[in-house]
């Protein structure tokens, strides 16, 4: 069956915290700027030219759901007219734009938003090119970055949800969104349907225009966080890896007076091959910084992987949720309950 529509990006996400002015320090530490600061909002971008690419409102720690970005006004209305869909209103945050909410089968809201103009301050931001093997791609021009720097983020890139029937997510995702499954990760024998499914890595159908190895990531809620549904992670995409090392070393510094703690990092995923590294805010909502990721077109199919087996990769001493360098995954810890 033909989704209802298929689409082109994530936009931001929204978080809720208990205080505003942690959170936009966090952010800033992160490598966020403010663009706008209310007593019950804040609204933080990257460098990137999106307008902005989180949202905190204030409240108890929540995650209120993340944005994908429609093709056209006609996908917009056509999925606005859907029974999990809203009626189509205007948005009145940074760069105006039209919206759609809905809810996902765990209650996770989703939105949909079409006609979100740049931003007008923005000004393009290269990264250095790289003189790696035998590439000389930088001549007579000195790699500096000032000591320091806060990281640059380019996008909001993806995020990572606990939900509590993987498949089932991934069937509503792709039925009105269009996303397909890159990874399925398996306990045990695929074929088998005793096995349970640990997690979907999944990305947008753009035809033959490449798109990330995940936009979305469903993980087995009844494995991490005690069969509860919310917020594994969002994911940023840095402008280089230098910024992703330079973040680690800032949040490294502040994360004792300002409580950050480390979830994961610095490391090279498996899945999606992105140098990672994941960082907790003081509400314990962990944020991802990655950069230089697999991109695929929708020929490419999707591997059922037996983590029992090492196939989700590493050797088969490293156990599952190994990194191809950097330290594996902490599994008790790993999208738990602390940060829903
Ligand atoms: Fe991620």
């Amino acid at each position: 069956m033909n989704p209802i529509i298929k689409a082109v990006d994530v936009q931001y996400c929204t978080l809720q915290c208990p205080d505003l002015d942690i959170q936009e320090q966090f952010l800033i530490h992160f490598g966020m700027h403010t663009v706008e600061k209310k007593e019950d909002i804040l609204i933080m971008r990257g460098e990137g030219p999106k307008p902005f690419i989180e949202i905190c409102k204030k409240g108890e720690r929540k995650f209120l759901g993340a944005a994908f970005l429609a093709a056209s006004m006609e996908d917009l209305e056509k999925i606005s007219k859907t029974d999990p869909f809203s009626e189509i209103e205007t948005l009145t945050t940074p760069g105006g734009g039209f919206i759609s909410k809905g809810t996902d089968p765990d209650g996770i809201n989703v939105e949909v938003v079409f006609g979100i103009d740049d931003r007008s301050d923005f000004k393009e931001i290269n990264p250095f090119p790289n003189n790696e093997g035998t590439n000389s791609n930088r001549v007579n021009e000195l790699k500096r970055y000032q000591k320091g720097q806060y990281p640059r983020i380019l996008r909001f890139a993806h995020y990572g949800i606990n939900v509590t029937d993987v498949a089932a997510s991934l069937d509503w995702y792709n039925k009105y969104l269009g996303i397909i499954p890159s990874d399925k990760l398996w306990i045990g024998e695929p074929n088998n349907p005793e096995t349970p499914l640990n997690g979907i890595f999944a990305r947008l159908d753009k035809g033959k225009v490449p798109a990330d190895h995940h936009s979305i990531f469903f993980l087995n809620a009844h494995m991490i966080s005690q069969g509860k549904s919310g917020l594994n992670h969002v994911s940023f995409e840095m402008l280089s890896i230098d910024d992703v090392f330079s973040g680690h070393e800032i949040l490294q510094k502040t994360k004792e007076e300002f409580d950050y703690e480390l979830e994961w990092g610095v490391g090279r995923h498996y899945q999606g091959s992105q140098v990672f590294d994941y960082w907790r805010n003081p509400f314990k909502q962990t944020h991802e910084h990655q950069t230089d990721g697999d991109v695929l077109d929708n020929s490419v199919p999707h591997n059922d992987l037996d983590l029992t087996k090492g196939e989700g990769g590493g050797l088969p001493e490293d156990g599952p949720g190994a990194s191809q360098w950097g330290p594996s995954i902490n599994f008790a810890t790993f999208g738990d309950e602390r940060g829903l």
